[in-house]
């Protein structure tokens, strides 16, 4: 009797470590199985442990820092991520800033911005590439609304029609990055340069 209220004793002990060392706070990550599973061995960019002994007791390596440490010794106070130079936009790497005319204000879109490709048959060639990805399902092959989605999703117009014919490029721009009433945007799909290629197409399909 005794050794039995004994086992049972023990078994609760231990299934209780076990339920607790599963338990994660907002300071405490709980425990990890196999730690060094999960610290990568790069600087990870949100991550700054700069004491090089930290998690020692569990590193694999032999490059004298602890499995935990994550920080940058060359950049400044020891950051992973540099900060932008001040007073500066960051641009992508063919130039182009950030498209930060605001989705209700089409009207000066459409009056203002110019393509900056030209329309050579390799840019269009590329649009095409796009939208048969990106808006063929709605618009259709031909751009006249007919794409198996824009069937049953409907509402979509065709490109050739009015007033959807007469539509500037800043404007087809506009509606790409932003969308418009029931179609969604797609700034975070393409990329500045990607939008400016499609719109080269759609142009084409215009006229269609
Ligand atoms: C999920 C379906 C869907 C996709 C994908 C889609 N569209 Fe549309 N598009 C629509 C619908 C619906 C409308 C009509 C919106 C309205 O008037 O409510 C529309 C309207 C338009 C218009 C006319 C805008 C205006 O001012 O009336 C243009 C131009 C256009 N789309 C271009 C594109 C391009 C380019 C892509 C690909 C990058 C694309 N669309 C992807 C559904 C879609």
């Amino acid at each position: 009797m005794f050794i039995y209220s004994k086992l049972r004793f023990y078994i609760g002990f231990v299934g209780v470590a076990l339920l607790t060392s599963c338990g994660a706070g907002v300071d405490d990550p709980g425990k990890e199985y196999a730690p060094n599973m999960y610290h990568a061995v790069p600087y990870e960019p949100l991550k700054q442990i700069k004491d090089v002994d930290a998690g020692n007791w569990v590193s694999s390596l032999d490059d004298g820092q602890g499995e935990y440490f994550s920080s940058n010794p060359i950049n400044p106070d020891s950051m992973n991520m540099r900060e932008p130079v001040p007073n500066t936009v960051r641009r992508s790497e063919k130039g182009y800033l950030p498209y930060r005319i605001p989705k209700d204000s089409i009207a000066w879109a459409a009056a203002n911005l110019k393509n900056p490709l030209d329309s050579t048959q390799a840019i269009i060639g590329e649009g095409q590439v796009l939208y048969t990805k990106f808006c063929g399902p709605c618009h259709g092959a031909n751009g006249k609304g007919d794409g198996k989605v824009g069937k049953v999703y409907q509402g979509v117009p065709s490109y050739s029609s009015r007033p959807v014919k007469d539509y500037s490029e800043g404007h087809i721009f506009h509606v790409i990055t932003h969308g418009i009433r029931r179609m969604g945007a797609h700034g975070s799909q393409l990329s500045i340069e990607e939008r400016w290629k499609v719109v080269r197409y759609v142009q084409q399909l215009q006229n269609q």
